[in-house]
């Protein structure tokens, strides 16, 4: 199974960078979802407006508010998820929302590391305890043998900053917060891939590669456009199975070393 054909995908932070562009990307596909979540903080503010222009060309798009650091607003898009699914699962979680706070070891703050850490990992964490009933129900009804992003899967965006042995753009800036969540992101993917393998849910941890967004400007010059990035990553997630669960892969599907 080498195509990606979710009928239902949720992206956190969709409304500027990777996770917009990743909307726009899923849906222009020649076999676009039937249902998009894109969501993100503030859908009423000037900050969502592109997301806003998307969604009004494209009914398939349903803006929603979700703050991944405020369990009661992640419950809440929860709850309108299921409304709209109308009894049918969720086959495809992107956990995508992510900050960075410029740092290094001497500045670091024990606030700039609580913070991230909250957004970073504990965000993650708890979107997918309030969604894991919508994506086990998806693995139970899909008719897909193995695992697949079809199917019904977490992709946790990490970052190779946040691999022990690349330590990538280290001289770029040492950000040390960022790589510590990510390096523990990583660790929850494992995790989660472990306990969900009995329901057929696949989870991998994602390196999007060095990108033209606001974040990865903040660190020099990326080489990767978000067209570029994106068109690759959804390319990649049409071919992961089983064999892939719990690995951390970068936007091409090559494995990045812990
Ligand atoms: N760009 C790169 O080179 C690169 C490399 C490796 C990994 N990544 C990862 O890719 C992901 C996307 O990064 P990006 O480059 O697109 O960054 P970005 O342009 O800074 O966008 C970050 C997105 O996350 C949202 N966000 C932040 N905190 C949030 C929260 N508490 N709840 C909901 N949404 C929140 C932002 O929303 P607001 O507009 O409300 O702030 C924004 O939509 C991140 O996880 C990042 O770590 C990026």
């Amino acid at each position: 199974m080498e195509q990606l054909n979710p009928q239902s995908v949720l992206v956190t932070g969709s409304n500027r960078g990777l996770g917009l562009e990743l909307v726009r990307q899923l849906v222009k596909k020649s076999n676009p979802p039937k249902w998009i979540f894109a969501t993100c903080r503030d859908p009423a503010g000037p900050r969502a407006q592109d997301l806003k222009n998307l969604a009004a060309e494209h009914p398939q798009i349903v803006i929603m508010a979700l703050d991944t650091d405020d369990p009661t607003s992640i419950k809440a898009a929860a709850a309108k998820v299921t409304d709209c699914l109308k009894g049918a699962g969720l086959n495809l979680l992107i956990n995508n929302a992510g900050i960075v706070k410029i740092s290094s070891l001497e500045t670091e703050t024990p606030e700039n590391m609580a913070e991230t850490y909250r957004t970073n990992v504990i965000g993650p964490m708890m979107v997918v305890q309030v969604f894991i009933s919508l994506l086990r129900k998806a693995a139970k009804q899909s008719p897909l043998k193995g695992m697949s992003c079809s199917k019904a899967a977490i992709i946790n965006i990490s970052s190779e900053a946040g691999s022990i042995t690349n330590v990538l753009v280290w001289e770029m800036g040492h950000v040390i917060a960022y790589r510590c969540s990510k390096c523990a992101l990583n660790m929850l993917s494992k995790c989660q891939s472990l306990h969900l393998a009995k329901d057929d849910i696949l989870c991998v941890a994602l390196h999007p590669g060095w990108v033209q967004t606001d974040m990865g400007n903040t660190m020099g010059t990326p080489p990767l456009t978000m067209e570029q990035s994106l068109r690759a990553v959804l390319r990649t997630l049409g071919r992961l199975s089983e064999k892939d669960t719990g690995t951390f892969i970068n936007w091409e599907g090559d494995p990045v070393p812990l």
